[in-house]
């Protein structure tokens, strides 16, 4: 198979063509089950690269980015086996990544440069396309780079590839003592699996919290690697010569079910959601309340009850326990429709405010300055064709259009398609008006 000529170009072609069709004003009732999270499954993924036998992972999400993973993982002589839920990985016939097979793979997912550091840890180098800016920001990877690099990596750009070779005598890396100069997820993920087959031990200072590196912590414990801390802003890990396969159930999108405690508030609806964390919620259930949704809970379960009218609240989006800018959109799309003005302030992301101007043909009130949006709620948006720019813009203005007046027209399904595994269909199942055409 030409997986250059097969995969992401045609991709595309089908899912440009397809968009939602929203008749706003419907209540929303019932229950919702949360599926696995995106931004863990394709970092587990990732790491699957790092063992030597079977990898089975459970309440995977059926979402577009897994599909090119597997692909890439695929490409690399990895065998992939789906079935509903189920991810069967299997690494006995791995080779390392050669030459241009996967440029237009690697390119439409951010997330497949974090393979660097499974690559490194067990062949001893790497030759992957260099991830370009995206549209939500320029998104470097210095600190992913520098940090390998007191692992004993060198690294060489060429004609938009980065080689990285690991220079130890024995080509293991060697583990070190990182500090991290920004928070970053990523690259906490980059240096946790790379420092889990290193010689050594490693600490992470200033890693990032959020909940998927717990995850990705917990998955390479079972695989037999000695991580602790995940969760914290200190994690050390003692490197071990080889790692094994293991079963592991993913955790729960915390960002899906912010969607839907989203989407259930600005229809003023009650709706439950089960298999999800109120822990990892935190931060966005204290800002709903303070709208006025109050909320009853249990360990992995979430019901939400606003009231008819609800006021705006300011919001800073930060790393984990903060506000997550990946609910920075919808969020705004509610505040447009509250009483009163709120700021909403952007600070992980210099260029995450794209669905403004189509939120503003819908009706909105709002204005950009700093990376600040300032909102004023009006009674009623109008429902209109708008473009998603975005994964979490589009999801923005689908909750836009399930309130409006009227026909919503979202375009920009693909990137939706990207995160959300059946969109459409569980917001019909709770009563939503939302047509995939
Ligand atoms: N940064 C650097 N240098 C680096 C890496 C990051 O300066 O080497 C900066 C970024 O420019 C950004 C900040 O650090 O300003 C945070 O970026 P981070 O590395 O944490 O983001 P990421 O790992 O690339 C993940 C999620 C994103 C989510 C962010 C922040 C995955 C696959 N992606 O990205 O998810 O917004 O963390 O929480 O885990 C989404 O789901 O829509 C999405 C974009």
């Amino acid at each position: 198979m030409n997986i250059k000529n097969n995969t992401i170009r045609s991709f595309n072609k089908v899912f440009d063509k397809k968009y939602l069709e929203i008749e706003g004003g419907e209540l929303l009732k019932g229950n919702i089950k949360i599926s696995g999270a995106k931004n863990s499954v394709l970092v587990l993924m990732a790491a699957s690269i790092l063992s030597e036998g079977q990898i089975n992972l459970f309440n995977v999400p059926r979402i577009s980015d897994v599909l090119i993973m597997s692909k890439i993982l695929g490409a690399m002589g990895m065998n992939i086996k789906t079935n509903s839920n189920h991810l069967e990985i299997n690494t006995e016939k791995i080779s390392p990544p050669s030459q241009d097979l996967f440029f237009d793979l690697f390119h439409a997912l951010r997330v497949s440069f974090f393979c660097i550091g499974p690559l490194l840890a067990r062949f001893g180098k790497a030759r992957i396309p260099l991830p370009g800016g995206c549209l939500i920001g320029s998104r470097p990877i210095d600190e992913h780079i520098n940090s390998l690099k007191k692992f004993g990596v060198i690294f060489k750009y060429k004609n938009n590839y980065l080689s990285a070779k690991v220079t130890t005598p024995n080509k293991r890396l060697l583990g070190s003592s990182i500090n991290f100069k920004c928070k970053s997820v990523g690259a906490t993920e980059t240096l946790l699996m790379a420092a889990s087959l290193a010689k050594g031990t490693t600490t992470l200072n200033n890693a990032a919290q959020e909940p998927e590196i717990i995850d990705l912590a917990n998955m390479l414990n079972l695989m037999g690697a000695k991580v602790k801390g995940a969760g914290s802003e200190c994690i050390t890990i003692e490197g071990v010569e080889t790692l094994k396969g293991c079963d592991y159930t993913v955790m729960s999108d915390r960002i899906e079910a912010g969607t839907f405690l989203i989407a259930a508030a600005i229809t003023r609806s009650n709706i439950s959601l089960y298999q999800c964390e109120p822990n990892h919620l935190k931060a966005v259930i204290n800002k709903l309340e303070l709208c006025g949704c109050k909320f009853e809970y249990s360990k992995h379960f979430l019901r939400i009850i606003p009231n008819q009218i609800l006021n705006s609240v300011n919001i800073t989006t930060s790393p984990f326990p903060g506000f997550p800018t990946d609910l920075q959109a919808p969020f705004m799309a509610l505040m447009a429709t509250t009483n009163g003005t709120s700021e909403i302030k952007e600070t992980v992301f210099e260029n995450r405010m794209h669905h403004v101007k189509e939120l503003n043909r819908m009706g909105a009130k709002i204005t950009v300055r700093d990376n600040i949006a300032k909102v004023v709620g009006v009674n009623n948006l109008q429902g209109r064709e708008v473009i998603g720019s975005d994964l979490r813009a589009t999801a923005a203005l689908a909750l836009a259009g399930l309130s409006a007046n009227g026909k919503t027209i979202v375009k920009g399904l693909e990137h939706l398609e990207r995160g959300y595994e059946n969109f459409s269909e569980k917001f019909q199942e709770i009563g939503a008006s939302i047509l995939k055409k």
